[in-house]
């Protein structure tokens, strides 16, 4: 495991949550710099297993050596096929450390961080095309303005949307150090914690991170055995919606009840945690990305 690439975040919660079993099947949906996935394969025997994903090629530098684990280098939204093309039917635990590692953040040239100059990229998995560039350069003024309220609750993000769409006729919008030039004008508050605002709703956007994590959840329980956990740790309120709205009721949004319509969902999690399960003071005194973790498990019912 390399310290540097990314810290762990709510490791024992997260090992206690899925309660492991020596000889159990486990999934690591995020593997990045594989801390969680270590710690897994301690708790797990000689027969375990562990079936790591991640779309980053990057991430599969930090495999470790261990027969046990073996590495899936695509998106998580696809769990159910991947987990049939290796033979498996059902596991005894999932989890997801949603969101990007330290190292995709700290890697100029990926186009995350506010902080450094590279391409406006963005994507975890370099094979697809989709990048931050073609987002700002080619959505709609109002697909842009829909993407930054919601996904970044940018307060200005009608004036943002028509800036963009204007400056990008004259300027190109190629580089982190271009587009945040021709946003000057319409930048409120601090500027830090605005363009913050504004690359999380692009990254959110570029990859699909709300579809992926509900195409996660819905798979999720036909592939855990009866009594099989799922533990997600989400970093932001979009994401910590959807576990919570899922893992209580089996639907993404709250369900309005028709007094004659009998069509309940069928349930079949049940959360483990009532409240989400936060990190402690030490844990972000020490890593400071924790302190908007929150963790959430369920168990198939
Ligand atoms: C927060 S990091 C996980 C860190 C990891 N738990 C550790 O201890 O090092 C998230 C990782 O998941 C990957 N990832 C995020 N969303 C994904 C998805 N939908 N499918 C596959 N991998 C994804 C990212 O590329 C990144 O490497």
């Amino acid at each position: 495991m390399d310290p540097v690439y990314h810290i762990p975040v709510l490791l024992h919660e997260v090992l206690d949550g899925l309660a492991i079993k020596p000889d159990g099947v486990y999934v690591d949906c995020t593997f990045g710099g594989g801390g969680h996935s270590k710690a897994i394969l301690e708790k797990l025997g000689a027969s375990g297993k562990l079936l790591a994903f991640d779309q980053d090629a990057d991430a599969k530098r930090n495999l470790p050596n261990d027969e046990r684990i073996v590495f899936v280098p695509h998106n998580f939204r696809h769990l159910q096929r991947f987990l049939r093309l290796n033979g498996v039917q059902s596991v005894d635990g999932i989890m997801a450390d949603l969101g990007v590692s330290s190292h995709q953040f700290d890697e100029a040239d990926r186009g995350f961080s506010t902080r450094f100059e590279g391409d406006m990229d963005m994507r975890m998995d370099q094979r697809q095309e989709l990048t931050a560039f073609n987002v700002v350069n080619n959505y709609s003024e109002q697909q842009l303005h829909k993407m930054f309220e919601q996904y970044g609750e940018v307060t200005n993000s009608k004036t943002l949307a028509k800036t963009i769409v204007s400056a990008r006729k004259s300027v190109s919008l190629k580089t982190i150090s271009h587009f945040k030039m021709a946003l000057q004008s319409v930048v409120k508050g601090n500027p830090h914690k605005y363009f913050a605002q504004v690359f999380q709703a692009l990254r959110i956007e570029v990859n699909d991170e709300l579809g992926a994590l509900k195409e996660l959840l819905e798979q999720s329980p036909s592939v855990l055995k009866k009594g099989g956990r799922l533990a997600i740790i989400s970093f932001h309120s979009l994401e910590d919606r959807l576990v919570k709205n899922y893992f209580k009721r089996g639907a993404f949004e709250e369900i309005e009840s028709h007094p004659f319509e009998n069509n309940p969902v069928q349930h079949q999690l049940i959360p483990v945690t009532k409240k989400p399960v936060l990190p402690g003071k030490e844990e972000c005194k020490m890593n400071p990305r924790a302190g908007s973790a929150k963790l959430r498990v369920a168990e198939k019912l």
